[in-house]
């Protein structure tokens, strides 16, 4: 019999990072919906939800998906999650540091939904001009997330995108770990 154990941090589930998903998937639909085909780069991608819910949504194009993320087991995560689409590779994910991306692949729409996890700024320099980025950051203090925004300003400023086509703030009044999420989407 065959078996599959995938180790699920299930927080990946919870209401904030749902609801945050389901966010960035709908302001990008309102810039991009019926203009652009997306053919995707996910930095820090982990069980791959920003594309099962875009794909599920069913509003925008997608040609296809990488994922790219530190945690192998995450990869394994995200390519079940999101098998329907592994036919043709539409969406794979891969164990890879996504600092040592460089974008020639035909990328047109750079994700990164984790930025809080990133200390320096390497992938964000790496992505061209012009490429289409949605990016999420939030100020919740814990070991992991060692580079939290301020504020919005302090989020726009660590990632300067010359044409801003969204930029919005969420708060999460959780009674325990309140945090708020900043998210910007546009043209570098
Ligand atoms: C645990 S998730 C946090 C999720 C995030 N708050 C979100 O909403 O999507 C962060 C992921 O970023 C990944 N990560 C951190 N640094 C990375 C890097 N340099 N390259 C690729 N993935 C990275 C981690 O392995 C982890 O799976």
């Amino acid at each position: 019999m065959l078996t599959m154990n995938l180790k699920i941090d299930s927080d990946a589930f919870s209401t904030g990072q749902i609801e945050s998903k389901i966010w960035a998937v709908e302001e990008l639909e309102k810039v991009s919906a019926h203009t652009n085909i997306l053919r995707i780069s996910m930095l820090g991608g982990w069980y791959g939800l920003f594309h099962f819910i875009l794909k599920v949504r069913g509003r925008q194009q997608v040609e296809w998906c990488r994922s790219y993320d530190l945690d192998a087991g995450a990869c394994s995560v995200a390519n079940t999650v999101n098998n329907t689409w592994s036919h043709e590779w539409q969406f794979r994910a891969m164990p890879k540091d996504a600092n040592e991306l460089t974008f020639d692949d035909n990328t047109n729409c750079v994700v990164n939904t984790s930025t809080e996890h990133f200390s320096n700024n390497e992938w964000f320099d790496n992505i061209h001009e012009g490429m289409l980025c949605v990016l999420q950051g939030n100020d919740l203090k814990i070991e992991d997330h060692v580079n939290c925004p301020k504020d919005l300003d302090d989020f726009k400023k660590k990632y300067q995108l010359s044409v801003i086509l969204f930029e919005g703030t969420k708060h999460f009044n959780f009674e325990t770990n309140p945090y708020t999420r900043y998210m910007i989407i546009g043209h570098k």
